[in-house]
């Protein structure tokens, strides 16, 4: 069998804002704009979590998806869900709260739990707006 690629969507709301303090006011504003709001704002996050593998010869799976629901739920959603990614979520201390960070983060933290139970990840997509959503593939870190 080759490889296939299966995709489990949890969701999330949570609040943040854009913001630099080693930056004035007016750069902030300039880079970020309405999301540099000093009060916050939130999203509807959708959290697409995709694991790639051969089907299983007995199940036929790739990996169960109840079981990666629960993955996620238990070691993401739990943490994010109805928090300020800025002040309460501890993985994201001292780093931007973009999308694009929060991906990454998401991924390092699914990578070994998906991992332990047979299967490889492969994408985190994480849509932010209607219009604007990550895609992270893993890698070198650049930072
Ligand atoms: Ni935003």
């Amino acid at each position: 069998m080759s490889t296939t690629y299966i995709t489990r969507r949890e969701s999330f709301n949570a609040a943040h804002k854009l913001w630099r303090s080693d930056w004035s006011e007016e750069k902030n504003w300039e880079v970020f704009g309405k999301c540099a709001n000093h009060n916050w704002h939130g999203h509807n996050f959708e959290l697409w979590v995709t694991v790639k593998g051969t089907p299983n010869k007995d199940t036929g799976f790739v990996i169960n998806l109840k079981l990666l629901s629960h993955l996620i739920k238990m070691h993401v959603i739990e943490v994010l869900d109805h928090k300020n990614l800025n002040l309460d979520v501890s993985f994201l201390s001292g780093k931007m709260a973009s999308t694009e960070i929060l991906a990454k983060e998401i991924w390092d933290i699914l990578t070994p739990h998906v991992k332990e139970n047979g299967g490889e990840l492969a994408k985190i997509k994480l849509v932010e707006t209607e219009n604007n959503f990550v895609e992270y593939y893993g890698g070198k870190d650049p930072f």
